[in-house]
């Protein structure tokens, strides 16, 4: 339910993973402020020309169409990590059009931003983007930010839950389409899909933490489960121990494999495949020129022998 328009500005690019609502809450600032100052709407419209918007609210307004799926997409990283952000965050706009069926929300998920540099860097990225969600927990690999994330997310969308809330990291990329694709005929309760891993010929697999869903359900318990604080079991390797979560309660019954279409990228990168739903293992540059390249993120750019040339 991203918009399929072709927008005709960078930063109206960036629009597109951040979803419906805040293209509705942009598209209500202008048309409120009209030529106020509301960050990247306005510049956007200015850019693009104010008929950008005006041609394209009605639209929107006109088709407020119930998904049949709602999906949160949280990646955990960290607020230093800006470069590798904006990067995730292109891959993400770019990619082809959520199906209209289902609605999309990614956000960038972090702990509490202390360092006042990170602070005016972040929030220059929540004006701009409004894609990042802190959560009251101190930056830490694993010691409990996947519990915080889960257990803060049911109370901080009560208004407007989702179906489905996934928790992924920013070495992955996620092909949306796919993912929802895959969503679309499954259960919306006791849901935990994602790579299994079988740990020691255990016959609940765990999933692996370059990217799982589990469904509202089954989060909106986490959140409660004191059984969870009471063991110390936010603590420890984060994918192991929310599976030993679901598989103590005896949760997540509906438990998907999405194996082989979702897969570490080796050492070689030239295991990538065209059913991809999720490629992991995105440490640097190189890695991700290669992956975007693959799946022909751009492809569709605009020729020019005058204003850029590309190898
Ligand atoms: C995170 O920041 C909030 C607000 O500044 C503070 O109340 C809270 O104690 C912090 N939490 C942690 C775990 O540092
Ligand atoms: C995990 O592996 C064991 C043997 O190693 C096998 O018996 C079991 O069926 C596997 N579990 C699943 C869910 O694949
Ligand atoms: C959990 O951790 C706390 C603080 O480290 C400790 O006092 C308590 O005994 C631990 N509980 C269990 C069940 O391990
Ligand atoms: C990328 O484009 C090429 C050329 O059109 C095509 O052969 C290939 O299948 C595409 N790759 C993917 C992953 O869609």
């Amino acid at each position: 339910m991203t918009s399929t328009k072709a927008p005709s500005s960078t930063s109206c690019l960036l629009l597109a993973p951040v979803a419906v609502l805040l293209l509705v809450f942009l598209v209500a600032s202008l048309n409120r402020s009209g030529a106020g100052s509301d960050g990247l709407g306005v510049l956007c419209a200015r850019r693009a020309g104010a008929d950008h918007y005006a041609v394209a609210a009605p639209e929107k307004e006109a088709a407020p169409a119930e998904p049949e799926l709602s999906l949160l997409v949280g990646i955990l990283t960290m607020p230093k990590l800006r470069e590798r952000r904006d990067i995730v965050r292109l891959a993400y706009a770019l990619q082809p059009p959520v199906p209209s069926y289902a609605r999309v929300d990614v956000r960038f998920v972090f702990c509490n931003v202390t360092d006042p540099v990170d602070a005016a860097l972040v929030a220059l990225e929540i004006m701009a983007h409004g894609d990042i969600l802190v959560l009251d927990c101190a930056e830490n690999m694993n010691d409990g930010k996947t519990y915080a994330y889960f257990s803060s997310v049911p109370r901080l969308f009560a208004g407007a839950p989702y179906d489905y809330v996934m928790k992924t990291d920013d070495d992955t990329y996620l092909r949306v389409p796919a993912l929802v694709e895959e969503l679309r005929g499954k259960p919306r309760e006791d849901v935990y899909l994602g790579y299994g891993f079988n740990m020691s010929g255990d016959p609940m697999l765990f999933m692996h933490g370059m990217g799982y869903v589990m469904s509202w359900d089954l989060v909106s318990w986490v959140a409660s489960a004191e059984e969870i604080l009471a063991r110390n079991d936010t603590v420890g390797p984060e994918d192991l121990m929310l599976g030993k979560w679901v598989n103590l309660a005896g949760k997540g019954k509906n438990r998907y494999d999405l194996k082989p279409r979702m897969y570490d990228l080796n050492w070689n990168m030239d295991n990538l495949r065209p059913d991809t739903v999720v490629v992991h293992m995105l440490k640097d540059n190189r890695r991700w020129a290669t992956t975007l390249r693959y799946f022909n993120v751009t492809a569709g750019i605009e020729p020019s022998n005058k204003l850029y040339r590309l190898p």
